[in-house]
């Protein structure tokens, strides 16, 4: 998702996409490869994104977000390229009330979290000058995302639960690919943390998504309780924003991308 919105919207460069079919992370041999033109820079967006997933599947959640980035670390030191790695609000327990500074002491409380904070120490020992780039609550065109499954629902039920004790910044994954683009240009190193302003629970995100599509469907909160699922999510995950400012970097409000996402999808479903 975050990938095809970096290859769109990365038109002064030039850019080479990959994925795992060219080139498997997990493999060093594969990146060796890919590196191979010697890239001035290396943003690193791929990783086992089932969350759930990665807490029946550990080995390969380290195999892939851990071990794939310092296998990419490796390379982009040897190639004298510069490192972007994409990280997330999961690398926190959720426990705060106030936003996370990128400099507050990871405590991941799931095993797709524990993968990608390994992943970011890892780095940041092998790499000291690599940037990390962490966001949260992603939605775009062309991926599996909040929005989208809201959307679907929507389309086939009058009436939706949805939790509201969980709150987040959604992000629209073309305004990060925008953020991303700008940071390398500056040269960008360290922590930082990169999400669409606003904070809202995922009942508030899925009311604000109907609304704005103009759908009568109700939408109900509920508790995340009620909603068990294999992996544990922080209940707080507000990225703080002063990290980014630093670039002089501000993003929309999340509200604002949202009729940008809906006309992009519309695009897509035409297409399809
Ligand atoms: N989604 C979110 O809400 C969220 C929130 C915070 C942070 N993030 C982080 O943001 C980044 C982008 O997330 P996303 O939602 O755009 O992910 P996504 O849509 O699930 O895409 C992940 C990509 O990783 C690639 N990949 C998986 N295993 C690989 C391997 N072994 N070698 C090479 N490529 C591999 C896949 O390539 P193929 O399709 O070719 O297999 C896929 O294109 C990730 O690093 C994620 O941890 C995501």
């Amino acid at each position: 998702m975050l990938g095809k919105a970096l290859m769109r919207q990365w038109t002064e460069d030039e850019i080479t996409g990959l994925g795992s079919a060219q080139a498997d992370i997990r493999s060093p041999d594969q990146i060796d490869k890919a590196v191979a033109d010697n890239p001035e820079w290396i943003v690193l967006s791929a990783a086992y994104t089932d969350v759930d997933g990665c807490e029946t599947n550990p080995m390969l959640a380290a195999a892939v977000n851990t071990q794939g980035a310092v296998n990419v670390a490796k390379a982009a030191a040897n190639s004298r390229a510069k490192l972007l790695f994409i990280s997330t609000d999961y690398v926190f327990d959720g426990k705060k009330n106030t936003p996370y500074e990128a400099d507050d002491a990871r405590a991941p409380i799931n095993v797709y979290g524990k993968s990608k904070a390994d992943a970011e120490e890892k780095i940041l020992g092998l790499l000291p000058d690599a940037c990390i780039v962490r966001t949260s609550w992603l939605f775009g065109p062309g991926g599996k995302c909040f929005p989208d499954t809201i959307l679907k629902l929507a389309a086939n039920r009058p009436e939706i639960d949805v939790v509201n004790d969980q709150r987040g910044c959604p992000t629209y994954t073309f305004d990060l690919a925008d953020a991303i683009i700008r940071l390398c240009r500056a040269g960008a190193k360290g922590i930082v943390h990169s999400t669409n302003r606003g904070v809202c629970s995922w009942y508030e995100f899925a009311s604000e998504i109907v609304q704005q599509r103009g759908l009568n469907t109700i939408i109900h909160p509920t508790t995340s309780d009620r909603f068990v699922r294999p992996a544990a999510r922080p209940t707080y995950s507000v990225l703080s924003a002063a990290s980014l400012s630093r670039y002089g970097i501000k993003m929309r409000n999340w509200q604002e991308t949202l009729p940008d996402y809906l006309r992009e999808r519309d695009k897509l479903l035409q297409v399809s």
